[in-house]
């Protein structure tokens, strides 16, 4: 496999393929494994991911890389094999989730805005995490829809700190996942899906900015961007096809085609509306750049609730996995149908 970053933001965004994010950091994986009454231990944490890296052909077939947390990059399976060699050995690529979270943003807003920390020594953990498999990474900054919210500072910052991570990871010849996330779950009674693009437009153009004033080469990288979707807590809930068409619009306005691919995050959406508005977006094509998956919850929560923690489930586990994986690679092809 080519070690260029272009090819390998190419092959992230493979024809009918899309990324699994299993990144889930300590405290996440323990609220997932909470709605199924397990205890969060490195072991049932590398028995459940194991459980999905060994579904080897569903995913061969669509899911062209893994991004991990520190802890599983450096996990070994039951037998022994490291969990990195088990996904490569099925055709994905091993990533790694290289932010260590979204803190309060000093100021007046601190109580709703965060900032993404992580930059201080990311140049040494780049250099590690190359030599324990990764060939891309991801950085996940925070915007979220408030009453005098996102302010500029927290927009602002969030970008610089995107284009500082995205630069040091093609230094060190890994691809950078930028997620910049405006979230879907606000509390805003007003946070519809016109408030939503006003502000998802605001954020992608100012990164797009900042990953040009910091030299970032947009071949090498791949967005991961929310889908232009009302808020949770939104009365009024837009369609199927309204999320579609006002997601392509707003992505067409602010991201460059030199960009080789886009993968949403699913965000909170049920996994079949997370399909449903990927299809109905690749049916409309054509597009500048390939749009795919980088799921986390719409790729594992079936799988979650099937495996149940319980090593007789794995099989039937895999099953719920590679169905939504398969579900998800026919979108990226926008062949999905109910
Ligand atoms: P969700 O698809 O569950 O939003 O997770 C994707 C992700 O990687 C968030 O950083």
């Amino acid at each position: 496999m080519s070690e260029k970053l272009e090819d390998i933001a190419r092959a992230l965004v493979a024809p009918g393929k899309g990324i699994l994010a299993a990144d889930e950091s300590t405290s996440t994986i323990k609220k997932r494994f909470d709605t199924i009454n397990l205890a969060s231990t490195e072991e049932t944490r590398r028995d459940y991911r194991e459980m999905l890296f060994r579904a080897t052909d569903g995913m061969k077939n669509h899911v062209s890389g893994v991004i991990l947390y520190d802890e599983t990059i450096r996990q070994n399976a039951k037998d022994g094999t490291p969990l990195v060699d088990i996904m490569k050995a099925a055709g994905a690529i091993p990533g790694i989730k290289v932010d260590t979270g979204a803190k309060p943003l000093a100021g007046p807003t601190s109580k709703v805005e965060t900032i993404t920390e992580g930059l201080d020594g990311l140049r040494e953990r780049f250099a590690e995490y190359y030599k324990l498999g990764a060939r891309f990474a991801k950085w996940r900054a925070v915007i979220t829809i408030a009453d005098g919210c996102p302010t500029w500072n927290c927009v602002k910052a969030n970008a610089h700190a995107l284009a500082r991570y995205a630069a040091l990871a093609q230094e060190a010849n890994i691809v950078p996942i930028v997620e910049p996330e405006v979230l879907m779950d606000g509390a805003h009674a007003s946070h519809d899906i016109d408030e939503c693009y006003r502000v998802t437009e605001w954020t992608l153009r100012t990164v797009f900015r900042e990953l040009y004033d910091a030299r970032v080469r947009l071949e090498g990288m791949v967005l991961k961007p929310n889908m232009i979707i009302a808020g949770q807590k939104c009365a009024k809930q837009a369609s199927a096809a309204e999320v579609a068409e006002k997601t392509i619009k707003c992505l067409k306005e602010t991201v460059p085609a030199a960009v080789p691919g886009i993968a949403f995050l699913s965000g909170g959406q049920s996994d079949e509306a997370a399909t449903e508005h990927l299809s109905l977006m690749n049916a409309a094509g054509p597009l500048p750049w390939t749009l795919t998956f980088s799921y986390g919850r719409a790729l594992q929560a079936a799988a979650i609730k099937t495996w149940g923690g319980k090593s007789e489930n794995v099989a039937a586990g895999q099953r719920a996995f590679v169905h939504r994986a398969k579900m998800n690679g026919l979108a990226a092809l926008g062949k999905w149908s109910q």
